[in-house]
């Protein structure tokens, strides 16, 4: 595993980390045996930065995190997510009430005074241009209740303007073979101003895997069932807002691409481990092998020239249409 700096927080974290959402809901059945066992497996691959929120599972997610860092000695860095309590997404949510409220909930469940890094939960866009809830985060921080935050955000517009708040250290974005506009523009700012990036979505909830098929079948439970088109939250969060079977064709191109000794999990990792402006991949894992497959990702050879451009036509031609303007 090799580590990559955290925009200015200081931390060197794991350029594959782990994605907590699958162990807290929302995909299916996972048991919290399967999901302490990936935990665990992450950590003995070297992971040491891990990404939850207060809604996965209702602190289901972050409980789990906190039972792993009473049973590990290893340095684990938790990142949280506060916002999604809500009922409805409005700026005036985000008062000083409740996020110290939500905030107090994380420190019970992660089970420790201090958070170390909590993201607003893909917000508004109102909200990046209002100073009202990064001056209560700025507070928190001084009070000592949390360390860093940032933001989780939907569009590349929302990135820009959120790295114009002096104290936001951290950027979580959808990011992969199918969600390439990050690259652009956002990146080489993010940079200049020492912005930690956490690619997230790496494997298009799965799609990426290449294990999928036309027929492939999800739990009522699990959002590749339930939000295929966007009816419980950002469809963008689900196959990265790709129409299933333009994913489906477009991976089958991308799978003529794999250098020996890869799987497609690994290569579509590596694909993002390209890019220096990202600090870390985030994929979700619900069991340990999948966990070790996506960790080899760090220790495989950089991906040649001529694949990177062969999967940027494949978004040109086929993805780009349906995502480029979008987010
Ligand atoms: N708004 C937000 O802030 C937001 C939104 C989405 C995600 N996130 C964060 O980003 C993280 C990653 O995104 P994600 O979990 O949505 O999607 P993802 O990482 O693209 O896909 C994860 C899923 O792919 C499957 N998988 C993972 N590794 C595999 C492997 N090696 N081989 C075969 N299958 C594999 C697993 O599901 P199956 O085994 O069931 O196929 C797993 O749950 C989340 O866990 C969360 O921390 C944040």
């Amino acid at each position: 595993m090799h580590y990559r700096a955290l925009g200015r927080t200081g931390w060197k974290v794991s350029e594959i980390s782990f994605g907590a959402w699958a162990i807290g809901g929302s995909w299916g059945k996972v048991s919290d045996e399967d999901s302490m066992a990936a935990l665990h497996k992450a950590i003995d691959c070297g992971v040491n930065f891990i990404d939850t929120a207060d809604v996965y599972g209702n602190g289901r997610s972050e409980r789990l995190i906190a039972q792993l860092k009473k049973d590990r000695k290893e340095e684990i860095i938790a990142a949280t997510k506060a916002g999604r309590r809500l009922p409805r997404q409005t700026v005036e949510g985000y008062s000083r009430q409740n996020l110290t409220a939500w905030i107090e909930d994380s420190l019970r469940n992660l089970s420790t005074d201090a958070l170390d890094l909590v993201q607003l939960h893909g917000p508004p866009t109102e909200l990046y241009h209002r100073p009202e809830a990064f001056a209560v985060l700025d507070d928190l921080v001084k009070a000592g209740k949390v360390r860093y935050y940032g933001v989780s955000v939907e569009k590349v517009e929302e990135a820009l303007r959120a790295i114009e708040w002096p104290n936001v250290q951290t950027v979580q974005i959808i990011f992969n073979c199918f969600r390439q506009r990050p690259a652009e523009l956002f990146f080489a700012q993010a940079r200049q101003k020492q912005i930690g990036i956490l690619a997230r979505v790496p494997l298009a909830s799965g799609l990426l895997t290449g294990k999928l098929r036309r027929d492939s079948v999800f739990a009522p439970d699990d959002h590749r069932n339930f939000n295929r088109h966007g009816e419980a939250f950002d469809v963008g969060e689900t196959f990265a807002g790709v129409d299933y079977d333009v994913g489906l064709a477009s991976v089958e191109e991308i799978r003529q691409l794999l250098p020996a000794g890869f799987s497609m999990s690994q290569f579509a990792l590596r694909w993002i481990l390209m890019f220096d402006a990202v600090s870390c991949a985030i994929p979700g894992g619900k069991r340990p092998e999948q966990v070790a497959d996506n960790c080899r990702a760090s220790d495989l050879p950089s991906l040649t020239p001529d694949a990177m451009a062969a999967v940027k036509s494949i978004y040109d031609e086929k993805i780009r249409p349906l995502v480029q303007a979008r987010w």
